[in-house]
Formats: C-alpha cells, sequence, structure tokens
C-alpha cells in the first residue's frame, strides 16, 4: 500500500499539523438579552446557563466574558412596554440603547453588535408593522432603519438586521450615512429561516408572535438557491458581513453562501441548538465540552468566518487551552 491516510492521523501534532480548519475566539460573537430595569440578572429557564441583565448589571457580564477571550457581543432588547409599532426599539434611551452606552464606557474595546428587529419591542410580536394580518414591508423600513441610527449614536460599532424586510439593509445604510454614521458596519442576517430552532429565544426574550407564524419573511427551509439570492441582495445593498441562521442543520446552505459571498459570512448556532445540547448534556446523554468543540469546528469547516453562538465563552476557554 503506497497510500496510508492514516498516517496523517497518527499523532495529535500531526493531526493539529495537518488540520484543514482553525479556530481562534476572535471569530466568537456571544448574544447577550438586556431587560429593562435595575440590579437585574436572571436566568433563563429554557437556556440553562444564560441570563438576562438589565443595563447596570451588564457591564459585569463583560467583566466575565473579557477574561474568556470573547470580544463581541450581540445584544437583545427586552423592553417594558410594547406597541403597535415597537417604538422601544428607536427610543434614544431604550434598554439597549442604554446598555450600550454602559457598556461602551467600561469596555471601549469590546465590539458591540446591536440585533436590529422589532419583534422583541411589538405588542403583536411581528417583526414589522402590521397591515391587516401581515406585516407591511415598506414602512417597517424607516422603523428598522431609526432603531440602527439610535443604537449607532448609542455606540454601536455594528448594527445587524434580523427582520428579514426586503431592503432593510439599503435603507439602513442611507439613514446611517445621512447622520454621518458612514463607520458603522451592517451585519445583516442574510439567509435566515423561518425555524422553530428559535423556539427558546422567542421564550428568552418574549418575542413569540400573538397569532400566525413567520413565514411569509422568514425563509422557507427548503430552498438553497433563495438563500445565495438572499445574500447576493444584501452585499448588493451594502452589507459588510451576512450571517446565516440557523445554524448546524443549515451547513448546505452556509457552504453554498460562504463560496459566492464576497464579505465575511457568519453563522449563528440558535438558541434550540444550544438548549438541545445543554438537555442532552444535563441527562448525562452527550459530552457537552465535545459537543461544543465538534459544533465550532463543524461550522467554521461548513464557512463561517464568524460563530455567533451562546456556547462563546466555552468555545474561547477551549481554544485557549489547545483543546479546540
Ligand atoms: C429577532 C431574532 C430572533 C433570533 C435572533 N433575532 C428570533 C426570531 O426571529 O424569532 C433568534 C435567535 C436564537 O434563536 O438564538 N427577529
Amino acid at each position: 500500500m503506497i497510500i496510508r491516510p492514516r498516517r496523517l492521523r497518527k499523532n495529535k501534532v500531526i493531526r493539529d499539523m495537518a488540520a484543514e480548519t482553525r479556530l481562534s475566539p476572535s471569530m466568537l460573537v456571544y448574544p447577550i438579552f438586556i431587560r429593562e430595569g435595575k440590579g437585574i440578572v436572571e436566568d433563563i429557564p429554557a437556556m440553562p446557563g444564560q441570563k438576562r441583565y438589565s443595563p447596570d448589571t451588564f457591564p459585569r457580564a463583560l467583566e466575565e466574558l473579557e477574561k474568556t477571550g470573547v470580544r463581541s457581543v450581540l445584544l437583545f432588547g427586552i423592553p417594558e412596554h410594547k406597541d403597535e409599532c415597537g417604538s422601544e426599539a428607536y427610543n434614544e434611551n431604550g434598554v439597549v440603547q442604554q446598555a450600550l452606552r454602559e457598556g461602551k464606557k467600561y469596555f471601549p474595546d469590546i465590539c458591540f453588535i446591536a440585533d436590529v428587529c422589532m419583534c422583541e419591542y411589538t405588542s403583536h410580536g411581528h417583526c414589522g408593522v402590521l397591515k391587516g394580518e401581515s406585516v407591511d414591508n415598506d414602512p417597517t423600513l424607516e422603523l428598522l432603519a431609526r432603531t440602527a441610527l439610535s443604537q449607532a449614536q448609542a455606540g454601536a460599532d455594528i448594527v445587524a438586521p434580523s427582520d428579514m424586510m426586503d431592503g432593510r439593509v439599503a435603507a439602513i445604510r442611507a439613514k446611517l450615512d445621512c447622520a454621518g454614521m458612514e463607520d458603522t458596519l451592517i451585519f445583516s442576517y442574510a439567509v435566515k429561516y423561518a425555524s422553530a430552532f428559535y423556539g427558546p429565544f422567542r421564550e428568552a426574550a418574549g418575542s413569540a408572535p400573538s397569532f400566525g407564524d413567520r413565514k411569509s419573511y422568514q425563509m422557507d427551509p427548503r430552498n438553497v438557491r433563495e438563500g445565495v439570492r438572499e445574500a447576493m441582495l444584501d452585499i448588493d445593498e451594502g452589507a459588510d458581513m451576512i450571517m446565516v441562521k440557523p445554524g448546524l442543520p443549515y451547513l448546505d446552505v452556509l457552504r453554498a453562501v460562504s463560496e459566492i459571498s464576497c464579505v465575511p459570512v457568519g453563522a449563528y448556532c440558535v438558541s434550540g441548538e444550544y438548549s438541545m445540547i445543554k438537555a442532552a448534556a444535563a441527562n448525562g446523554w452527550l459530552d457537552e465540552k465535545r459537543i461544543i468543540a465538534e459544533t465550532a469546528v463543524c461550522l467554521a469547516r461548513g464557512g463561517a468566518d464568524i460563530i455567533v453562538t451562546y456556547f462563546a465563552p466555552e468555545m474561547a476557554r477551549m481554544m485557549k487551552e489547545g483543546e479546540l
């Protein structure tokens, strides 16, 4: 036998030398939930290990996070008051805007990404304003753009629209540029599916739609070509980075999108993926550490330059310790 592939798997040093996928904490983004109030640090039952913070306790979370080597966070807001048009999303003193100011003050070197969407802020839980039972695309664009601008002005380095309205990247870019915020990046959830894997998030953020579902704006899980089209559109509209979401169940989409993309591509390993692993590990059915490591590797191998995950602190620690 001339060719023996096993030679390259002989020991750890050789395996590490031959590895096709390499990971670094710089690729990780950690999502954090911010709710209105003071002195709050509370558990999220559907996502064991994850917490909701109020703007004043949020810097404590950042202090812990910095020690792990994670440098970027993605913020979601949970307002006290919701209304038809989600006005707390673009309130300059809204919960995310407050958290951004607090966070930036103490941790100017952390990269703050703000999720731009209406669903946590609307009384009906849909990602925009309604016309009858349906989300009205074009009037929603102005509200999303206002939200992004208020976040950028509060200190967001990057805004991340997750609403799936058509044309929102262009609308946000125009609004930011008009206000002199041309250096704020847009990390668009370009390829976001209507997925049941968001279940635990909707409990965490109280953002489940009060009627119907999101299938008329989020993508159909049966489609890949459509994902490539969404990615190309957002890049054309000025997205600096794009994202595929969910993560592991959509690696084929991630691969297809990363092959055509000329901007960095992220994968969002969502709440359901997190909670499934946590539940199985709690029952002793899976080795949690090894699953976390394999998840990171698979997403990177699938084409992700950036990984958004609730496992970011654990992943970063494992990367630093050479376990990943
Ligand atoms: C807001 C938003 C959602 C997620 C990210 N941004 C929820 C949804 O679309 O219903 C899901 C993230 C997760 O499940 O971890 N639109």
